[in-house]
């Protein structure tokens, strides 16, 4: 499999990314920093310096061309400001559907947040009501378009080690999650075409990764298409 990562240099692009080519996939990291390609080099992926709030789709597309799926795993980051949300969070992963589009890539993963698809709480600070904002829109225009996408809302993440377990609900989740387990939910998601079409929230849990997303697939219960 050949997958395009956007965000390849992020702490969930680079677990990614490394799960990917352990198992022989083909991954190409796209980053904005050219600093970061020595060390996605030696992880055995091919870095492409593309900075996505500037990049236009005609620019991206000939770059997915060939791809069997994309990945957004790009972010302004906790450090950023409310502007960033929107030009990263909501336009880059935009650009990233648009691109895929044009570039014939019918998978599509999109990192979204818990909280996502629903209005920021009363009360919520401008920034992190930007980012809800933000994600929703980009999840929104990513489930009108015809890709074959999976949005994955991950629970407050944590640089712990992965447990192998999860839980994937419909609805808002409980607890946090591992950015390992998150990068191991986006690997079994890839294998589970089934999977398109899904909205999930993700924590930790009880259940083994591949079990869950399979079963998540299998049950379309909590599905929300379109
Ligand atoms: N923090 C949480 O608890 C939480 C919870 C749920 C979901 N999420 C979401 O999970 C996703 C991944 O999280 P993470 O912790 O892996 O994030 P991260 O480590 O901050 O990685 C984000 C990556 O996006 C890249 N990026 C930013 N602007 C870019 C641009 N203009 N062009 C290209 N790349 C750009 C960054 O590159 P640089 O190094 O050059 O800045 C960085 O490598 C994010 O979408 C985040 O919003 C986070």
């Amino acid at each position: 499999m050949h997958v395009v990562i956007a965000g390849g240099h992020g702490k969930i692009g680079r677990r990614l990314g490394r799960l990917l080519v352990g198992r022989g996939d083909v991954v190409t990291a796209l980053i904005r920093n050219p600093d970061h390609r020595e060390e996605l080099l030696a992880d055995g992926l091919s870095p492409l310096v593309l900075d996505l709030e500037r990049a236009t789709a005609a620019e991206l597309t000939p770059h997915l061309a060939g791809a069997d799926a994309v990945v957004f795993a790009a972010g302004a980051g906790p450090g950023s400001g409310a502007a960033r949300k929107y030009t990263v969070d909501r336009d880059a992963a935009v650009l990233l559907a648009d691109a895929a589009v044009a570039a014939g890539v019918r998978r599509y993963l999109m990192i979204s947040t818990r909280g996502a698809g629903s209005p920021p709480p009363p009360g919520a600070d401008e920034i992190w009501s930007a980012y809800v904002d933000a994600k929703t829109a980009a999840d929104e225009h990513l489930i009108g378009t015809d890709l074959d996408w999976t949005v994955l809302r991950p629970a407050s993440l944590t640089d712990a080690p992965g447990t192998g377990t999860v839980r994937l609900t419909a609805g808002r989740s409980v607890g946090d999650i591992t950015r390992d387990d998150v990068a191991a939910l986006l690997v079994a998601l890839l294998d589970t075409p089934a999977s398109a079409g899904l909205v999930l929230e993700a924590a930790e849990g009880p259940d083994p990764v591949a079990e869950a997303v399979g079963r998540a697939a299998a049950e379309r219960t909590g599905a929300v298409r379109g």
